[in-house]
C-alpha cells in the first residue's frame, strides 16, 4: 500500500504512514522549509501544558510533536495506530501507545488535555474522533489541534491550492521513503475544511469556547477548545 484514498480507510492510512516513517521528520522539515519547528513551538505555547498535567498527543507519529509538548514539564503520552511511525520515534523519551483515535484505550476524563498535530485530517470520521477525544479529557480540560489550513490572502490561496500543493509530491520523490503518500497529502489538504468550518465541527462535537489562530498566513491553523464543566 503506497498511499491511502480520500475515503481514509484506516488500514490504508496506517500502512501508508508505516511506509513514510523512515526519514519522516527530515522529510517534514524539507517540505515545510523548516517552518514545522515554529509551528510546533507555537502549539506548545498555546497548549501551555505544565508539570503535573497529563496530556494525550494523538496521531503522534514519531512523537516529534509529543516531546515538544512535554518540554514544559507535563507528562505526555504519544498515541498512534501506525506502529512504523511509533518505532521511528523509538529514540524519543516519551511513553508510546498503539491506539486508534476512534476507539481510544483510555478511561473517561483521564487527561487534562488532548492534542493532534497534522493528524486530524487523516481520521476517517472527524466528528467521531473529536467526540472520542472529549470522552478521555476531564471536564474543563483542553483540546488543541494544529493542522494545515486555508491561506487567508486570496491571491496566495489561489496559487497555493492551484500550484503549490502540486509541488509536494514532486519534492517528495527526492526526500521521502514513500513519495506516493504525498499525492494523498496534497489531495487531503486541498479538501480539508477552512478554519471556520473546522471550528464549527469542533463545537458540534461537544467542545466549547472554540477559537483559532492562523500561523504563516493561514497555511496552518491552531484550534483550541475546552470541555464543558
Ligand atoms: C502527518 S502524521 C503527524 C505526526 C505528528 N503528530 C507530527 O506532528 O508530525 C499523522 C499521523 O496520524 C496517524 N493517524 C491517522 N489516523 C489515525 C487514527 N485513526 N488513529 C491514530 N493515529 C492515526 C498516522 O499514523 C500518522 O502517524
Amino acid at each position: 500500500m503506497a498511499r491511502a484514498g480520500l475515503d481514509k480507510n484506516p488500514r490504508e492510512v496506517a500502512e501508508m504512514f508505516d511506509g513514510v516513517a523512515q526519514g519522516y521528520d527530515r522529510t517534514n522539515s524539507v517540505m515545510t522549509l523548516g517552518f514545522d519547528r515554529r509551528w510546533r513551538e507555537w502549539s506548545r505555547r498555546v497548549l501551555d501544558a505544565r508539570a503535573g498535567e497529563k496530556v494525550l498527543d494523538l496521531a503522534a507519529g514519531t512523537a516529534v510533536s509529543t516531546v515538544e509538548f512535554a518540554a514544559q514539564g507535563a507528562w505526555c503520552v504519544a498515541a498512534d495506530f501506525s506502529l512504523g511511525m511509533l518505532r521511528g520515534g523509538g529514540h524519543r523519551p516519551v511513553p508510546k501507545v498503539a491506539a486508534d483515535a476512534l476507539n481510544l484505550p483510555f478511561a473517561d476524563d483521564a487527561f487534562d488535555a488532548v492534542t493532534v498535530s497534522f493528524g486530524l485530517r487523516n481520521f476517517n470520521d472527524t466528528e467521531a474522533a473529536l467526540k472520542e477525544m472529549s470522552r478521555v479529557v476531564r471536564p474543563g480540560g483542553r483540546l488543541m489541534i494544529c493542522e494545515a489550513s486555508t491561506p487567508v490572502f486570496g491571491p496566495f490561496r489561489w496559487v497555493y491550492k492551484k500550484h503549490l500543493l502540486k509541488i509536494l509530491p514532486f519534492v517528495a520523490k527526492f526526500v521521502s521513503s514513500n513519495p506516493e503518500a504525498y499525492h494523498y497529502l496534497a489531495e487531503s489538504m486541498r479538501e480539508w475544511p477552512d478554519q471556520r468550518t473546522l471550528a464549527e465541527k469542533i463545537a458540534r462535537s461537544g467542545w466549547e469556547d472554540v477559537a483559532w489562530f492562523n500561523l504563516t498566513g493561514g497555511l496552518v491553523a491552531l484550534h483550541r477548545a475546552t470541555k464543558p464543566l
